[in-house]
């Protein structure tokens, strides 16, 4: 027999900066600051990460093109590397995401990337602790997801390869 079946998930909606907790708004600040750091010569699409790790560090990460495209790294990637590398193993509680493009608008939330999502799924499972998203641009609404993995349903995981 055919069943149907149905995948949702809750997020928060903020109209903007202010309506954040005092640590999520500092994140989020500092995620619009460091998209200055992006090297983005070919899409002039900035991007910037900042995660708040359970043992109180914050790790950077924005995103570095290639004149060769597809070697190009998303903020979200170079971030969690430097975590991996920096404080193995340990939880990450928040990452804020911001962007700034030279073409368009930054007023809304953007959201990683499928292969980012796959990454940040990866982290939460080898961490077993899941990581909020803080998501928006240089200004107006905000989005905050519980976990990474809320955006990734049916994801491939390391189960399949046991
Ligand atoms: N990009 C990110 O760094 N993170 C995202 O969540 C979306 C896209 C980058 C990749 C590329 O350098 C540029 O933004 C335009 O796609």
């Amino acid at each position: 027999m055919m069943k149907e079946k149905k995948f949702e998930f809750e997020y928060e909606v903020y109209d903007d900066i202010s309506q954040l907790t005092e640590e999520d708004a500092w994140l989020l600040r500092e995620a619009r600051a460091v998209t200055e750091q992006a090297y983005a010569p070919y899409s002039n699409f900035h991007v910037g990460a900042i995660a708040m790790l359970e043992n109180g560090k914050v790790v950077a990460g924005t995103n570095q093109e290639n004149a060769s495209y597809p070697v190009g790294i998303c903020a979200e990637r170079v971030l969690l590397g430097s975590v991996a590398t920096l404080s193995p193993n340990v939880p990450v509680k928040s990452i804020a995401i911001s962007y700034n493009s030279a073409e368009g608008k930054s007023d809304h939330p953007i959201s990683p990337c499928g292969m980012c999502r796959q990454a940040l799924l990866e982290y939460e499972t080898r961490t077993t602790k899941p990581i909020r998203l803080i998501l928006g641009g240089m200004e107006g609404r905000i989005y905050i997801i519980k976990t990474a993995k809320q955006l990734l349903p049916f994801a491939f995981t390391s189960d399949e390869l046991i």
